[in-house]
Parts: C-alpha cells; structure tokens; sequence
C-alpha cells in the first residue's frame, strides 16, 4: 500500500513541488517562503517554535506532504540547551565499547525524537588520517573495522525498532566517501583517492552501516580524479545502490549541487548542475535555493528527464511513509522534552561513557592517588571551559541561531568542576585551587582579506598569544604550593571543525611556556589533554608524572577525569587513532603499505609518539600462551585461538585484547597489520584469564589491483596484544 499512496501522491504533484520536495533548506531564517514558494521537503537547523510553525504551514498545504527536520546531533542533541551531549566522536571511540556507544546514539534519538526532529546527520564514517584535518575529532579514528563497529552501533541506537518507532531518528551515513583525504588536511580539497584504495580502507565502514539498514548517507564535499563526490556515478550508483542494495535516500552535503557551479566549476549554470545531480541520483539537496529554479529550467529545456525527479521524489515519499509521517508529523513535545532530556538516566549513560573513554598515556606511578587529603592544583586553559568539554556540534560557532548562549553553565562539568565535586565528597581535608595560566588563541582580521562567496569578507584568522609572565609565575605559585598540579591543555573549537583545518600540531599559544614552568616546579604534574584531535607534544610533557588524554569528553568528562586521578575508576581506554611526533611526519595511521627502505625520515624515528590501541591501566597486565588451534583452515573456516592474560598487580584492569592480522606475503603490497577483532575481558588482581578469540578466516582479505576483495592462500600471522605494537604472533596457513 505504501507504494500506491507513493505513486497516487506523485501523480498528483506539479513538476515544481516535486523538485521542491527534493529540497531541503536552511529553516534559521524563517520557513514561510520555503514552504508557500519552494515546497520543501526538508529543513534543517529548526528551532522548536519554527518546527511548529513549519508543521502548521505544511499542514495547509495542497498536498499536505509532511516534512523531514534534520539536525546536526552528532554526540547528542547538539542544539537543544540541557539536552546530554556525549564526548566526540573520537572521545567515544577511545571506549572501544560498541555497548556504550549503541546507547549514547540510543539516548540522543530519544532526546532528539522529543524535539520534533526526524533526522541527525551521524555516524560519520570518515577516517582519521591527516590529523591536520580539522574534521578529525568527528571521526572514530583510523581504523575501519573499529569505525564499522561503531557505524553499526550508532545506526542500530538511532534507528531503533525500526522507522516507525518515535523514539527513533533516521542515521545518516557520512560523508560518503574519501572526504577525509585531504590535500594537506585541508578541509574539502580534492580527494587523491584510487578506486583501490577506496574500496580496501575508505568504503568498508560506509558498507557495514547501509547492511545494518541505515537509511541515509550524505555525500562528501570533495572530487575525486576531476569528479565531484555529487556526480560520482560509480560510488553513487554502482557501489552504494548496485552492489551493496542500498534503497535509502541519498542527500548532498551543504550547497553540494550550487558548489559545483561556484567553487568547483564543473558547471555552467544551476540548471546544468540540477541537472547532474538528480542523474547521479542525489535525492534531497541540502540548502542549494536554486536548485528550485535550476532543476525546472533544466526539464524545460530537455537537459534533464522528469523521470529522474519521479525516481528521487518517490525515495523521498517512501521514505516519509515508512517514518509513519502523514499520520503523525511528530511535532516536539513538551512534556516528552520534560521527562527525558537530560534526565537522570541519560546523564548516569554519558558519565559511564565518559568514565570508560579517558585513556592514560604516562604514569610513573603518581597516579592514582591514595586517599590521603590533598591540595590540587587544577591549571590551564581548559580546565574550566565548558565548550573545550563539549567540543564541536554543540551549540557553538552560531550552527544555530536559537540558542546563542551555549549549553546551560551548570550543566557542563569542567575539570575544575569535576575536582570541586569529587574532592568535596572525598571528605575533610581535600583542597583544590584554579589558574588560568594562559591563552590558546585570539581572534584577529585575517591579512589576506579573503572575502566569502557572497562578497562578506572571511572573518578571523586566529593567532597564538604568547603567555604572560604574570599568569605564568601565578600558576607556578599555585602548582608550588599544591601536592599535585593538573594541568589541562589542549585546543579549542575554533581550531577544530568544518573549515578549520590546522597547518601544526603543536600546543597554541602560551601552553608550552606554561608546561615548562609547571614541570620546573617540585610538585608532580598530571598533564590532562581536552583537545578535538591529537596534538604532538613537547618534551616537558614527558616530564609530567602522567599524561590523560580525554579530547572533548561531553558534560560529564570533567567528573570522569577527577575521578580517575583519584583512583575512584581504572582507567581502560584506548587510542583509537596514532599520535604524530611532529606535523611533518603524517600521515602516521598504523596500517601503512609496506614500502621499501627509504620510506621513512632522516631527522626524525619512524615511532609515533602513542602507537593505534595504547592506553594504560594502573595495574600491570601480561599476554602470554597464545595458541592458534586452527594452524591450517580453509577461507570459509573460523580461525580458533587462545591467550593468557595475568594481571600481576594489585588493582583490577579492564583490557580490550586486540587482534591484529599480518599477511606474510601477499600478491600485492598490503599493510603491515589490520585489526580485525577486539575483546574487552576484565582480570582482577592476581588473576590468570585464558581468553578464547575467534575470527573468520574470510576476514583475512585484500584488495586486488583489478579491484577484487579476496583471500589469498598463504600464511599469516594471528597478533595478539594490549596495542598495535606489543603483539604476540601465531602463524596460521589459509588453503586453496
Ligand atoms: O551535516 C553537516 C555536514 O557534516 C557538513 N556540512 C553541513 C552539514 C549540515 O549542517
């Protein structure tokens, strides 16, 4: 029947509302035109009270076809004041635990779904390579098995029961695909990407999120060998709808379509790029107004058959059915908004994320520390600054116009909030002081005088302000007087996100000057980073006592990291991405072709500064005993193993085992090693656990020059361990 109501509606639609139902704008300016003059389909970035009113208009509508409202909630309902907002992306992915994130997307959809908004653009699936990219913090990491774990994680806690559930949102998977390989790190520069190395590492995630159902995918900004990802036949058409089945909706990224007429200039006018588009088989196109005109004229004179509308138009209206839409437009509701978002249930979910997230990267054994009643000294310019906490998507660089104050102040917990509370309960005697110590950037007009597109000059470049002597000998005073300084370091959002790519790596501004003088002090420094995306660091840092890493860990993070000094939580998080010694030694991702011997630097190791996986606990777990009971299986057989793991010291760890495959020769040059499995186990003092692994020998695969993923017959190496770098190996032989 849905397909009847489907045809019926289409049948009885203007050529005009059909392109607008292709359409979906930009609501911050009001949806009035959008709905009378453009017939959208979509809108985005809709305030509840524009939700409502868009409701009402579309209501009155000749068709009265409801409309799809889509947002930006990426680690929670990034625009609704006191909605949970999770970590990053990337801060959830140290967690390695697809639970937790199964339910972070799960409590978003709820909180989302009560605001009257249908659609988040989330998971992104790119993956973190240039860690000059300002987009990296969005990621999962590098790798894309962990990032297909979590693709489907998030795609099932989105989705929910199924599209009629209204506590479910539909996913979106993005940004389809190769976006992330830059030219530099520079956000949206042309993808240098073979259709080999697509589909070995850039696809993969994207596959495993459209065979979990996702029912959207938002294309990439980028071109890939001269052709933008917006007209990209092959990946649209071949890979994604042929090949992988996909039947869901297809949407542009931001003004995709206008892009390829202004920026890209592939094409002449609108008409032509309408007319590109809607071929490739884009379904809605995100805020592209002249695409109302463009797609009309370009039917009018023959450039484009109303047959491809039709196509588009029916995904749009199927998809609208499915969502159970023209019977219920789920406006927001205030008293669903009343009791879930940020409720009790939601917060305890983002503390244990926030909890399970935090990876320790140094310790000389500082931490934790014992109950004995300290003075901490909390310093630096992320200590107490709500928006490092959340990061990106999150109510900040005017993405929503409704909401200019950010998330409510007391809802954030800051580091230094998280050390006022978690000492304040840890009884008499504890004190915790605060400095600033510093600055990591300032605003200035940017000397190239770089104006927009619609003429309004670009406005800021930022600079690194030099610390102030004075704020510095404050924080040494303070760390001098203090048993333990924690130093919070790191960068801010305006150094992070769309468009905001970074030429270095380094600490901004006077936070190098600041370590130095905290290190120089005789007071232990616990280094805690709350950064979008990995920064290299300088030497002091290895003078630290110990170094967190917690990248933007979303409202409770503050809470986790004090914590966890503390002692009262074991640390078990792991890096998700490699850390770069330097900005000139990237790309520095862990699955590398092998190359030959002159693939590496003179003036610098080939060591990253953290490997893929690191992260420490505070007890001491040893691998050992790793036995593969299968040593020669067919391709269709399961690889069986063992390992021991014996935690020899005195506080319970919880590890994720990592299983790493190495092809020993291999008819084409293919990666050292690939994670192909993970196992989180918890071991308790003094005890011995023999962990069984299983994995497909199917999963052992290549990608051949003619584009084939295979399993070549041979020998490989099953490797175990706590990180990409500290295997255990267990040869295994893959026959005919
Ligand atoms: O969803 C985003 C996308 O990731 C980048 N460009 C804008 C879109 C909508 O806000």
């Amino acid at each position: 029947p849905a397909e009847e109501r489907v045809e019926d509606l289409l049948s009885r639609m203007t050529l005009a509302e059909k392109v607008g139902q292709m359409l979906q704008l930009d609501a911050r300016a009001g949806v009035v035109d959008l709905i009378q003059d453009k017939h959208v389909g979509s809108i985005l970035h809709a305030s509840p009270a524009r939700v409502l009113e868009a409701i009402d208009l579309q209501t009155q509508t000749r068709l009265g076809i409801p409309l799809l409202t889509a947002d930006d909630c990426i680690h929670g309902h990034s625009f609704w004041p006191g909605a949970t907002i999770f970590g990053s992306q990337l801060a959830m992915a140290c967690s390695w635990d697809t639970e937790l994130i199964e339910r972070a997307a799960r409590v978003t959809a709820i909180e989302v779904a009560a605001t009257g908004i249908h659609w988040t653009f989330s998971p992104v699936l790119c993956i973190g390579r240039d860690l000059r990219w300002g987009r990296v913090d969005e990621t999962f990491g590098e790798d894309p098995y962990l990032i297909g774990e979590f693709a489907m994680a998030m795609v099932r806690g989105y989705q929910g029961e199924g599209l009629d559930d209204p506590t479910g949102i539909l996913a979106c998977a993005k940004h389809f695909a190769g976006y992330s390989e830059t030219q530099g790190g520079r956000d949206a520069s042309e993808a240098d990407l073979s259709r080999r190395k697509l589909i070995s590492w850039f696809l993969p995630p994207f596959e495993r999120a459209a065979r979990e159902g996702c029912r959207t995918f938002m294309l990439g900004y980028q071109s890939m060998d001269g052709v933008p990802i917006t007209q990209n036949d092959w990946l649209l058409n071949e890979v994604l709808k042929g090949e992988w089945g996909f039947t869901g909706t297809l949407i542009t990224d931001w003004d995709n379509v206008g892009r390829m007429v202004w920026e890209q200039k592939v094409c002449a006018d609108h008409a032509e790029a309408a007319a590109v588009a809607v071929k490739a088989g884009n379904d809605l196109v995100m805020t592209t107004p002249q695409f109302f005109e463009g797609a009309q004229e370009a039917v009018a004179d023959g450039r484009l058959d109303e047959a491809d509308i039709d196509a588009a138009v029916r995904r749009i209206l199927r998809l609208k059915f499915d969502l159970g839409l023209f019977e219920n437009p789920r406006p927001p509701s205030a008293e669903r908004q009343q009791e879930v978002i940020g409720c009790a249930e939601h917060t305890a979910a983002n503390l244990e994320l926030a909890r399970a997230s935090l990876v320790l990267l140094r310790n000389d054994g500082t931490l934790p520390l014992d109950d004995r009643p300290r003075k901490i000294a909390v310093i630096g310019p992320n200590a107490d600054d709500p928006q490092a906490m959340l990061g990106d998507w999150a109510g900040n660089s005017g993405q929503v116009d409704w909401m200019p104050d950010g998330h409510p102040r007391e809802l954030v917990e800051t580091v230094l909030d998280g050390f006022r509370a978690v000492c304040a309960d840890a009884g008499e005697g504890w004190e915790v002081g605060y400095a600033r110590g510093c600055e990591i950037e300032s605003l200035v007009p940017d000397p190239a005088g770089d104006t927009l597109p619609d003429g309004q000059p670009r406005p800021w470049i930022f600079a690194s302000p030099p610390a102030d002597p004075e704020h510095l000998a404050e924080a040494s005073a303070l760390a001098s007087s203090s048993d333990v300084a924690v130093v919070v370091l790191g960068d801010t959002v305006a150094l992070t996100g769309e468009g905001c790519s970074t030429a270095t790596l380094e600490l901004q501004g006077g936070q190098i000057a600041l370590l130095e003088a905290l290190v120089a002090t005789d007071t232990p420094v616990v280094l805690v980073l709350v950064q979008g995306k990995p920064s290299t660091l300088p030497d002091s840092a290895f003078e630290a006592a110990a170094i967190i890493e917690a990248f933007n860990p979303g409202m409770k993070g503050g809470r986790a990291i004090a914590e966890l000094v503390l002692g009262q939580i074991e640390p078990s998080g792991r890096l998700p991405i490699t850390f770069a010694r330097h900005a000139g030694q990237l790309p520095v991702y862990y699955n590398q072709i092998r190359g030959q011997h002159g693939d590496r630097y003179a003036d610098l190791t080939q060591e990253p500064l953290f490997v893929f996986g690191e992260g420490l606990s505070y007890t001491n777990v040893d691998y050992s005993d790793l036995v593969v009971s299968t040593p020669e299986l067919g391709a269709d057989e399961v690889i069986r193993a063992q390992v021991s793991l014996t935690n020899t010291g005195d506080r319970p760890a919880t590890e994720t085992v990592q299983i790493y495959v190495s092809d020993l020769v291999s008819s084409v040059t293919w990666a050292e090693k690939e994670l192909k499995g993970f196992r989180r186990v918890t071991v308790a003092p003094g005890e011995t656990v023999t962990v069984g692994l299983e994995l497909p020998a199917a999963a052992c695969t290549l990608v051949t020059p003619d584009l084939r993923r295979m399993v070549e017959p041979g020998e490989f190496d099953f490797c175990v361990g706590p990180n990409s770098r500290d295997l255990l190996r267990a040869r295994f032989r893959i026959t005919g």
